[in-house]
């Protein structure tokens, strides 16, 4: 439990989850961390802490530096548990600290925590001086709760950058340029897809707003910090917040006697045809977070389901409250299934993507068993009005 130094007398303090594998719906196959900081100055602060089974944890890396009973400021850039749950324990260590947050900070950890805590609030834009260093506070709101802010170092130019530009990986390295670069971008999209995306106008203006703050490193709440590919995760952001897609379809399904699977192997036919990049994920083997992260790079999004009991099949009908819920835009989709006599699954899907603000192609829908002919009518049909699209 060793504190592994960022920077001279700069810090990471935090707790490494090994074994979590679901954060409230989302599969974290890697696992997580939680990032917690220490700068050692003439006012020693922390900057922010980790869930609260990891407290221990925590205190053991901050004491191996100083006595954490010295901790003058404690920053919390973020109300949420997995950030604030020790804060309850470190502030019986360090009871002389000040918690240093955003109004909005003030009031979720008050109604949090119950506790009548030393708060100094900061604004978007004010410093706090640590002797030979200086912390800027920039509020982000709504990346992800109303709370947010993130802390920029002046001096070394590091911005503590809370969840954003986050990845749930559970590794002993901790920089992005001792873990393989693919899988610390692709658990940075999956992050993004299945937690900023809501806000993502909300990350077009914070980025404006950083964007002239001078960054050497970007130390986030989760995973690995960023020493390397800065940049490349600012574009990466950009990209993600403008609903900036490929030429690329997810087909996303589930099937009860496989004639909707069908179908959806002739949509991929069609796809191809016109040389548009796909990917099948069946619901029953692909986890909606995994299907979100290719949704995130998806100009259209395809989804089928037959009809059960008048409806959509559960599975599928989980999928579209999630998927309505991260609300991604700019999107072209296309519902689909199979039916015995009702039919109401697929209308019921185009509904639902029409509430989620895409452009709707025209549904598809066969009876019981598509036959051979009838699937290659699909895939000729949807290849003409594929011809149509933007693409
Ligand atoms: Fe990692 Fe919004 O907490």
């Amino acid at each position: 439990m060793k504190p592994i130094k960022i920077k001279e007398n700069i810090y990471w303090v935090g707790g490494i989850d090994w074994d979590i594998r679901n954060f409230h719906g989302y599969l974290t196959q890697r696992g997580t961390t939680y990032n917690a900081y220490l700068i050692i100055d003439e006012k020693i602060t922390l900057i922010d802490t980790v869930k609260h089974y990891l407290f221990d944890e925590m205190l053991e890396r901050i004491s191996a530096v100083i006595d954490p009973s010295r901790i003058d400021y404690i920053v919390s850039n973020h109300v949420e548990m997995d950030h604030s749950g020790a804060l309850p324990r470190i502030m019986e260590v360090a009871s002389n600290a000040q918690i240093i947050t955003s109004p909005n900070g003030e009031k979720g950890l008050r109604a949090h925590y119950k506790q009548n805590w030393n708060f100094q609030i900061m604004k978007t834009g004010e410093t706090l001086n640590l002797g030979r260093r200086t912390l800027k506070f920039v509020h982000t709101p709504m990346i992800h709760w109303p709370d947010n802010m993130v802390t920029y170092l002046t001096d070394e130019k590091i911005l503590f950058s809370n969840d954003a530009f986050g990845q749930h990986i559970a590794s002993s390295e901790r920089f992005e340029n001792e873990f393989p670069l693919d899988i610390v971008l692709e658990e940075a999209a999956k992050y993004y897809a299945n937690i900023v995306l809501p806000y993502s106008s909300q990350v077009l203006k914070t980025l404006n707003g950083i964007k002239d703050l001078e960054i050497e490193v970007i130390a986030p709440s989760h995973g690995v910090i960023w020493n390397s590919n800065i940049s490349r995760i600012f574009d990466l952001y950009s990209k993600w917040a403008s609903n900036d897609t490929n030429n690329k379809a997810v087909i996303v399904y589930d099937s009860m006697w496989g004639s909707t699977e069908r179908i959806a192997i002739a949509v991929q036919d069609a796809f191809e045809s016109k040389n548009i990049v796909t990917k099948l994920m069946n619901l029953r083997t692909n986890h909606i977070s995994d299907i979100m992260t290719d949704i995130l790079s998806a100009r259209y999004i395809c989804v089928g389901s037959p009809t059960l009991n008048n409806n959509i099949l559960p599975t599928v009908a989980g999928f579209l409250s999630y998927l309505k819920g991260l609300a991604p835009k700019n999107r072209i989709a296309l519902a689909f299934g199979s039916y015995g006599w009702s039919g109401q699954s697929v209308g019921q899907i185009e509904e639902i993507l029409n509430e989620c603000g895409f452009n709707t192609l025209e549904i598809l829908r066969l009876q019981y068993i598509p036959s051979p002919e009838q699937l290659k009518d699909v895939t000729e049909k949807l290849s003409e009005v594929l011809n149509g699209t933007n693409i």
